[in-house]
């Protein structure tokens, strides 16, 4: 691994181009997607893969994204695909959405942990797209946070948590999304949600109405059942400062951490009827803002020496489900419902 930093500007053909041959000589970069920053490396080469899991302290059974540049590289990585799946990634690419199909031989064993499957996705991100470009080749990349932490929104997130055991960051502004991409899994009878996203369950179901949720999007996976997104049972989004997730209208909400005299991590509308500190992490009606900020929220709240504290939970359909399904694990599954 490079100990010297190197950071490079997004936007520069240089830049590129220089995290291109870092990347094609078995290197992994940082860089920047509209949903979190991901570390990427040749999804071709196993040596480079395993940097990636070394560098994040990932579990090894827990498989990586493939991000392509274009939607005909799919049949180099990915083959038996369903006219559903089809359709879904030509609705929703470039953008936040990650389908699971069948592999080809191509993909390292090491990026999808010995599954056959492989998680698809094309990135709504000029950087991204052109950095995929440059290299040639499908860039496995999971979020470039350290494994368990909350996902990186920022390159200054990213330097936080993994200066020193990656080769480079390609700079970028903030994510405009905030959370990961929607995964949905097209290898059973019928398609399922893995992971809630800014692609949502309702504009899925507008494609594939037999569509259904994965249970451990809701809630912790039960010991010893089968899971079908590796990702879902571990520890995830967790920041050093305890959080209870409370379920319940505003003024229920206000009352509740007002006797509890605790920390509040809150819509904009709460904030007049609350009597102690709190942070504000988007507007109730507009979850996309809530998604915008949620891991930003959780990162400061470290830096900010909170200890403990109360989130306002999101309604859980559209973004909010994707906000609500990070918050039960970032809470770890402390949720009180009033
Ligand atoms: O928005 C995103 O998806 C970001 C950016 C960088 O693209 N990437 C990301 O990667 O969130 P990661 O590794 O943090 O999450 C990948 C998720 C995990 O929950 C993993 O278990 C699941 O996708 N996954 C990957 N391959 C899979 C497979 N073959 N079958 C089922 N789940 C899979
Ligand atoms: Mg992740």
């Amino acid at each position: 691994m490079v100990t010297e930093k190197l950071y490079l500007g997004e936007k520069t053909e240089q830049s590129i181009n220089t995290a291109a041959e870092i990347i094609k000589n078995g290197g992994v970069v940082a860089m920047p997607t509209e949903t979190v920053y991901g570390l990427a490396a040749s999804a071709f080469c196993d040596s480079a893969i395993k940097k990636v899991f070394t560098a994040k302290g990932r579990p090894q059974d827990n498989p990586l994204i493939v991000h392509i540049a274009d939607i005909n590289e799919l049949t180099v990585i990915a083959k038996d695909i369903s006219e559903k799946a089809l359709m879904c990634a030509k609705k929703f690419w470039p953008g936040p959405f990650t389908m699971v199909v069948n592999k080809t031989n191509k993909v390292c064993e090491s990026v999808s942990c010995g599954l056959n499957t492989v998680a698809v996705r094309m990135p709504n991100n000029q950087t991204a797209i052109n950095l995929i470009k440059a290299c040639g080749l499908p860039l496995a990349a999971p979020s470039a946070n350290s494994s368990g932490s909350p996902s990186p929104t920022t390159a200054q997130h990213v330097i936080n948590d993994l200066d020193g055991k990656i080769d480079a960051v390609l700079m970028g502004e903030r994510c405009e999304v905030g959370v990961e991409s929607t995964v949905v899994s097209f290898c059973g009878e019928n398609p399922v949600l893995l992971r809630p996203g800014a692609v949502t369950f309702e504009q899925l179901k507008e494609i594939v109405p037999n569509i259904t949720v994965d249970p451990a999007v809701f809630k912790s996976p039960e010991a010893n059942q089968k899971v079908l997104s590796p990702g879902m049972k571990y520890k995830h989004y967790s920041p050093l400062c305890q959080l209870v997730l409370v379920e319940g209208g505003s003024e229920d909400f206000c009352r509740y951490v007002n006797q509890k005299g605790g920390f509040a991590v809150c819509f904009n509308e709460d904030t007049e009827h609350l009597t102690g500190e709190y942070q504000v992490y988007g507007k109730n009606e507009n979850d996309s803002s809530l998604a915008y900020s949620l891991f930003h929220v959780l990162r400061e709240l470290d830096e900010k020496g909170i200890k403990e504290g109360y989130v306002h939970a999101p309604q859980k359909n559209g973004v909010g489900l994707a906000v609500y399904n990070r918050l039960i694990r970032a809470c770890a599954y402390r949720v009180v419902k009033l």
